[in-house]
C-alpha cells in the first residue's frame, strides 16, 4: 500500500499506509488526521475536505473536475494551485510518497 504524509497546519507530520482505492479524505478520517471535516461525506457539496496536494504529484493525482474546481472557490483557507478536495482524490500506487497538507480552517 502507498504511504502518503498528512501535514498539520501546526506542522506536525502523520506518516500512513493508505488502501487503494478509497479516497484520501476517507484515510484522513480512519487515521484521525486533525484538520480534515469532510461534512458532506464525500459529495463535493461542502469544501471542508480541502487539502494542499504536493505539486510533483500533480499528474498522479488526475485533472481536476468543473464542480471539484467551483467548490474550491469556497474554502475557508485560501485556494492555491494545489488545492483539492481531498474527497474526490483516489489513492493509487503512484501516489506512494506524497504529501497532503492541510489547510489551517475549513
Ligand atoms: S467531503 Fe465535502 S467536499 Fe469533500
Amino acid at each position: 500500500m502507498p504511504t502518503i504524509t498528512f501535514i498539520t497546519a501546526e506542522g506536525k507530520e502523520h506518516a500512513v499506509t493508505a488502501e487503494i482505492g478509497r479516497s484520501v479524505m476517507e484515510i484522513a478520517l480512519e487515521k484521525s488526521i486533525p484538520g480534515v471535516v469532510a461534512e458532506c461525506n464525500g459529495s463535493a457539496a461542502c469544501a471542508t475536505c480541502h487539502c494542499y496536494f504536493d505539486p510533483a504529484f500533480v499528474e498522479a493525482i488526475g485533472p481536476i473536475g468543473e464542480h471539484e474546481s467551483d467548490m474550491l472557490d469556497f474554502t475557508a483557507s485560501p485556494r492555491r494551485p494545489e488545492s483539492r478536495l481531498s474527497c474526490q482524490i483516489r489513492v493509487a500506487d503512484a501516489l506512494h510518497g506524497m504529501t497532503v497538507r492541510i489547510p489551517a480552517v475549513q
